[in-house]
């Protein structure tokens, strides 16, 4: 089939790739040339581990354009994955989806073109996405627009760092329209992950357990709910261990043993509960948000959601207050940041739960140190206002500093020896923000070890 991907973000790059590898013709489209030339260049303007590896091996059924008469007249589907960040009032800025609906509008040719709302996109926007492409397409063409088109929504459950398994071994495929047309040629365009045919690339080996993807075909409005619904759950799972934590912490108890405890029941499940600082990124943040602005419009209140995300931004304030109880001020103190990436395997900084502490630290007349095996390139360009002294290795972070916060937990930082940076270090004091290290061991090596719970 004929596939148009329209951005070139986490979501649009990855489903690009992954629709070429298993077979699709598809063309990327993105305005931003510098963007468009490097992925001409077999270069990934991300940090997504594999992605790469994998465009080289779909290069023939790819191509990368920053034209819309280039990319639209000849697809049988056309992706809409651009970005919907988050405004002041909790929606999502919907600029660059109505420029890319326009743009669809204005060139499409064929007989049929399933339209595809693959960006995470309010409840409804699959009806105003389809007007725009409609009015555009009437203007154009002079006359009535029936029957050219249908707007679907497929949601897209990719998690950054792992994003190709996601993609090409889901849990399922959710897809939504009110046109059974649609629907079929999505069904067909999915078919050969749906039923695992494809053979699977060595760097991203198939799960040996992986069967056959479940598929989800439903109404529009419940696909696009479908997302939200799913982003919340889990951001929700998250908060919830962690205000048990909070409790764990007065009693007593382990989270971690309790998160086991609670995560072998079958109807709980163990994903997801892992306590700590809490989450981060683009996405639960912003759909949380966003679902509880949709329900305020039509006179609904979300308390379950909204109170995870207070929980979650008072695990943020909890690291401040545990530095304040070991260290008592925090002024002209010196602490590292042991992670800036929003999660392990990342370069994004989206929401990252190290920008909002560094903020708070140095608010508080702190001088902040950090080190990222790979998200300081990206910290220099989007924070270097905030003054973070970037350090390139843990050693030199660690050095002279009054207490180190492991933020994200990256691989290498479980395996520091901490017992040979420790007289390096002004007082060894270490806050655990995501329960990874030894407590114990560390507190035996003569460290003062805080658990984020
Ligand atoms: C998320 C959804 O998982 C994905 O389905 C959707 O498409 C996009 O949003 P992503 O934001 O890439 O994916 O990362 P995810 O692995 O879900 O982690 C989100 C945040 O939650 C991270 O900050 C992570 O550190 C935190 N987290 C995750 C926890 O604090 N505890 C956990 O147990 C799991």
């Amino acid at each position: 089939m004929n596939v148009a991907i329209i951005g070139t973000g986490y979501v649009g790059l990855t489903t690009g790739v992954c629709l070429a590898y298993i077979g699709h013709s598809v063309l990327c489209l993105d305005t931003d040339l510098s963007k468009i030339e490097a992925l001409q260049a077999g270069k990934i303007p991300i940090y997504e581990p594999h992605l790469e590896d994998l465009l080289a091996e779909a290069q023939r059924n790819l191509r990368f354009t920053t034209s819309y008469s280039e990319a639209i007249p000849d697809a049988d589907v056309v992706f809409i994955a651009v970005g919907t960040p988050p405004t002041a009032s909790g929606s999502p800025n919907l600029e660059y989806l109505s420029q890319a609906a326009q743009s669809i509008g204005e060139h499409l040719a064929g007989e049929f073109t399933v339209i595809v709302n693959k960006s995470t996109v309010p409840i409804g926007s699959g009806n105003w996405v389809g007007a725009i492409v409609r009015r555009a397409l009437e203007q154009r063409q002079g006359r009535k627009a029936n029957g050219a088109f249908g707007i679907a929504s497929n949601p897209e459950f990719l998690r950054e760092g792992v994003a190709i398994g996601d993609s090409l071994y889901p849990d399922r495929i959710v897809i939504g329209s009110d046109e059974e047309r649609a629907l079929e040629i999505l069904y067909t365009l999915y078919r050969p992950v749906l039923d695992q045919t494809f053979p699977a690339p060595v760097f991203v080996p198939r799960p040996e357990d992986k069967g056959a993807v479940p598929l989800v075909s439903t109404d529009l409005a419940s696909a696009e709910l479908i997302k939200y619904a799913a982003n919340a759950f889990l951001a929700l799972k998250i908060s919830f261990i962690n205000e048990i934590g909070q409790l764990a912490e007065r009693v007593g108890a382990d989270i971690r043993e309790v998160a086991r405890g609670i995560g072998l029941d079958s109807r709980i499940g163990s994903r997801f509960l892992s306590a700590g600082i809490g989450w981060g990124g683009s996405c639960f943040g912003k759909d949380t948000a966003a679902l509880v602005a949709t329900a305020s419009e039509y006179g609904l209140k979300m308390p379950i959601v909204e109170a995870a995300r207070e929980v979650n931004c008072r695990q943020r304030d909890h690291v401040i207050e545990k530095l304040l109880q070991e260290l008592k001020i925090l002024k002209g103190r010196t602490i590292a940041l042991l992670g800036l990436a929003f999660k392990p395997n990342t370069d994004d900084l989206r929401e990252s739960p190290a920008v909002e502490i560094a903020q708070k630290l140095m608010v508080r007349g702190a001088r902040v140190k950090a080190h990222d095996p790979i998200a300081m390139d990206r910290f220099q360009r989007e924070h270097c206002h905030l003054g973070v002294e970037l350090c390139p290795t843990v050693e030199a972070t660690v050095e002279e500093c009054d207490a180190v916060v492991l933020v994200t937990e990256w691989t290498e930082y479980r395996e520091v020896d901490w017992e040979a940076l420790a007289p390096a270090m002004r007082s060894p004091v270490i806050l655990d923000g995501r329960l990874i290290l030894d407590g114990d061991k560390l507190s035996r090596a003569g460290f003062r070890y805080i658990g984020i719970n």
